[in-house]
């Protein structure tokens, strides 16, 4: 077989945490195939050059037989030309006695100027995640100021919130991680989601049972294990004095692995990507649905039953996201 045509892949805010552990997965091949070679490129900003000058050669010592070739910049043109993936996880962080309002008014102007670069240099099939927080809104506003790429290639992460999700259900009902298929995490990468788990299927005992059957505890699954999932970051930070790293950017990898190489047959996964209305959710709004993957085309699932309890959460994450929108829209006009 002929080999395949090498791919061009971005990473920004790779000198940062995230990052560490994300350019060692988008470097072994773990993502786009351990047959195919990428180039990479890594974003941050200027005072971090000589971090990146470090990465770039322990990305090199690794002797990955899928890296072609590396470059650090700090320059959007030398960054964005020609990519076909982009991993969009630099950001401003939040913080001590930051508001909500200022962290999102910093981050949008980040992702308007990326929006644009992405327009102006990148490959028009780019699929681009965004990772860094607002994630739901900031990859609005890059897609906004994308205008010739189609919006349908910007999606934001709820990999993490997904995963997490299927770990508590597994640690609760006593399966492995394999065991718990069809959790869905709906709306904004945010306190406000909802980790559903009305359609979710639980292995036990050789049978596969409703997630409600085999858990036995609805008040458990209606409350703490929302909260838990919900909050899970926090309690990350809590412990560990900083914010979550390598299972952010392992739900990164399972995100893009699965838009490059497609979900298992009968499988679904959660991606925030741009509403076309389905289920109620305003049109546009960039939106967690459960999505199937052929060919680098999702898809959302369509014909789940919503409950009234789903209902309602699945609205309030939606009022979330059009308030921040229109936020960010605003800083955008500033
Ligand atoms: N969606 C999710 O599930 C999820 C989960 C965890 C973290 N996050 C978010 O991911 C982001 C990164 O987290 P982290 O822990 O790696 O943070 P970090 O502070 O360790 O790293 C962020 C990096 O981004 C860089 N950066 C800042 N502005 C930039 C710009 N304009 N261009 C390129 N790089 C820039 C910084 O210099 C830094 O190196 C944060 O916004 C965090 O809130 C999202």
């Amino acid at each position: 077989m002929a080999p395949k045509e090498v791919i061009k892949v971005l990473v920004t805010g790779a000198a940062g945490q995230i990052g560490y552990s994300l350019l060692y997965m988008v470097a072994n091949g773990d993502i786009f195939g351990h047959d195919q070679p990428l180039d990479l490129v890594m974003l941050d900003i200027e005072p971090m050059m000589g971090v990146l000058e470090g990465v770039a050669m322990e990305l090199n010592d690794c002797a990955f037989t899928t890296l072609r070739s590396v470059v650090a910049t700090a320059d959007e043109k030398t960054g964005f030309s020609g990519i076909d993936a982009a991993l969009l996880v630099g950001a401003m962080p939040r913080k001590a006695g930051m508001e909500r309002k200022d962290l999102l008014a910093a981050n949008v102007r980040i992702f308007k100027s990326q929006g644009k670069a992405l327009d102006q240099f990148a490959k028009k099939t780019v699929k681009v995640i965004v990772v860094g927080n607002p994630a739901n809104t900031n990859a609005g506003i890059a897609a906004k100021y994308a205008p010739s790429i189609p919006t349908r290639n910007f999606s934001a992460m709820t990999r993490l919130d997904q995963n997490r999700a299927q770990h508590q259900i597994a640690a609760k009902c006593g399966v492995t991680i394999q065991d718990v298929s069809g959790v869905i995490v709906w709306g904004n990468h945010s306190s406000t989601q909802f980790p559903d788990v009305s359609h979710a299927k639980v292995n036990k005992g050789g049978k596969s049972l409703a997630v409600y059957a085999a858990c036995n505890d609805d008040a458990w699954l209606k409350g703490d294990f929302i909260k838990t999932v919900q909050s899970r970051g926090a309690a990350v930070i809590a412990a560990r004095k900083l914010s979550s790293a390598m299972s952010a950017a392992k739900a990164c990898a399972d995100h893009m692995r699965d838009w490059f190489q497609g979900t298992k047959h009968g499988h679904h996964v959660s991606m925030a990507v741009p509403s076309d209305g389905s289920y109620g959710v305003p049109a546009g709004l960039i939106y967690s649905f459960p999505v199937t993957i052929e060919n680098r085309e999702w898809k959302i699932v369509q014909g789940l039953e919503i409950n009234d309890f789903g209902r309602e959460k699945m609205k309030v994450t939606a009022d979330e996201l059009a308030q921040e929108r229109a936020d960010a829209l605003a800083v955008c006009q500033e």
